[in-house]
């Protein structure tokens, strides 16, 4: 509490998240207001951590009046119509200068709308996005805030002290005008999916495609993970992989686990967003695919009994292979979620910096990786690239990895073995390094059934139309 007896914040909405950003604000010494609609839950979290001094208010305007002002609130409710329901609360009894933040995974259109609400009111709003799961939130996240910028710079001091940190800074920045913060918080969540897919298809490989036990497959990725690839995703892996299963003496637990992924939508949510952006990204899209595939297990036993496909061991891939293949298909990936941000920045009049976005994501969040030092550094460059595969030090690397690449793509589905996400990143790289392609036949199509036009090479921009004679029936 201040020298007024107020807090410094409040934070509504005490679960797992909400819970544990409060208590990592309560250790960095702000002095923390607590509300939950459920209010025995958040006194029993104040009791259960005394240390934090939580001080719980029984409604929300107790919670108002708990706040020096301007006040700073932070909402970590589920995103949708509880945020709005909050805010309805809220509206009423804020006042001028008072900031209202959603740390929630909120759809950015719906931060847009929120945003627009503020401007005619006293408060501001901040759509900010949090990555790092429970222990991010308790321990150091990465925190991804945009919209006002009088806020953030309010909000700064608060947000530094329980960001994470890493050998290039904190992990929080200014993410952009509106609803830059979801938009980025988006954006890493579909760079997860995309990750989580690779590192599946690429341990599939080794288990169904080489024959591995699950020994060699931990090893492997924990070995990758003291090199170029460390990263909390690929760390995990090696963890899980290690797993007995409680149930089953001598089985390991992700033998006991179904494969249908779940998804609360942020993939979902980047695919759209990219399209509606004309941006493609088909190694976060394979993700979301391969997950909506995964969840109809059922069909899936249908059609491998009806289908029948034959498998087997696949040929003439290395682990070395594997490691390029997954390096080089994150290259793609990371590349087209940067031109998403890129796009959205420019469409959306975000002003989002690329490069510090990266930094961001060096700690903290679930994508935190060492490979996002050398993006950072990509995009801090004088002379930024227009892809981030077109970095110098990125084009260099991938012309070293793509023979693995394509063993590993093509030996796959030789073997009848499934891998989305690494043949989509190959293909979208295939298409992007060819500058003559395959749609001039789709243009020729368009203009025979439709008369929708097309261009010359010797003419580009004059659109023209032709008679295509139609062959005799
Ligand atoms: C994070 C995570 C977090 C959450 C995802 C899971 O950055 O901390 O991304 O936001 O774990 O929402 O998403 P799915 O349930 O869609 O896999």
């Amino acid at each position: 509490m201040s020298e007024t007896g107020l807090c410094d914040l409040a934070v509504v909405g005490l679960g797992v998240m909400g819970g544990n950003l409060a208590r990592n604000f309560a250790s960095r010494g702000l002095r923390v207001a607590g509300y939950q609609r459920t209010v025995e839950h958040a006194h029993a979290l104040a009791a259960a951590h005394p240390e934090a001094h939580l001080r719980i208010a029984e409604d929300v305007a107790e919670l108002v009046k708990m706040l020096e002002r301007p006040r700073r609130i932070v909402l970590m409710v589920n995103a949708g119509p509880a945020v709005d329901a909050v805010l309805d609360q809220l509206d009423p009894l804020l006042e001028d200068g008072d900031i209202v933040v959603d740390g929630g995974n909120s759809l950015y259109a719906d931060t847009d709308r929120r945003v627009a609400r503020a401007e005619g009111r006293p408060w501001r709003f901040v759509g900010m996005g949090v990555s790092g799961g429970s222990e991010g939130a308790l321990l150091g996240p990465s925190i991804m805030p945009g919209g006002d910028r009088y806020a953030w710079e309010r909000l700064r001091p608060p947000l530094e002290a329980i960001a994470a940190r890493s050998a290039s800074g904190v992990c929080v920045t200014y993410c952009g005008r509106g609803s830059a913060g979801h938009f980025v918080k988006m954006v890493h969540n579909g760079i997860e999916y995309g990750d989580m897919q690779l590192i599946a298809e690429v341990t599939a490989l080794m288990r169904a495609g080489l024959g591995w036990p699950w020994g060699q497959v931990a090893d492997t990725f924990a070995g990758w993970n003291r090199g170029e690839l460390e990263s909390y995703l690929i760390e995990i892996t090696a963890d899980i992989l290690r797993v007995p299963d409680p149930q089953t003496a001598g089985a390991l637990l992700i033998d006991a686990v179904l494969d249908r992924a779940g998804q609360k939508g942020t993939g979902k949510w980047t695919v759209v967003a990219a399209a509606e952006h004309g941006v493609a990204i088909p190694t976060i899209a394979a993700a979301v695919d391969a997950r909506l595939l995964s969840s109809a297990k059922d069909l899936r036993t249908r059609a491998e009994a009806a289908l029948q496909p034959v498998r087997g061991a696949i040929q003439g891939v290395s682990a070395d292979d594997l490691r390029d293949a997954l390096y080089a298909s994150k290259i793609a990936s990371y590349t087209q979620g940067f031109a998403l941000l890129q796009a959205a920045s420019e469409a959306r009049d975000y002003g989002t910096n690329l490069g510090e976005i990266a930094r961001i994501w060096t700690g903290g969040c679930i994508i935190r990786a060492v490979f996002l030092e050398r993006i950072r550094a990509a995009f801090t460059q004088t002379d930024k690239p227009e892809l981030l595969m077109l970095a110098p030090d990125f084009v260099a690397d991938v012309a070293r990895r793509l023979p693995g690449w394509r063993r590993v793509v093509a030996a796959a589905a030789a073997a009848g073995l499934p891998i989305p996400g690494l043949s989509a990143s190959l293909a979208w790289f295939d298409t992007l390094t060819q500058s003559r392609g395959s749609a001039s036949l789709i243009q020729a199509q368009r203009d025979y059934f439709g008369s929708h036009t097309y261009e010359r090479v010797d003419a580009p921009g004059v659109f023209v139309h032709s008679e295509w004679p139609k062959s005799p029936q």
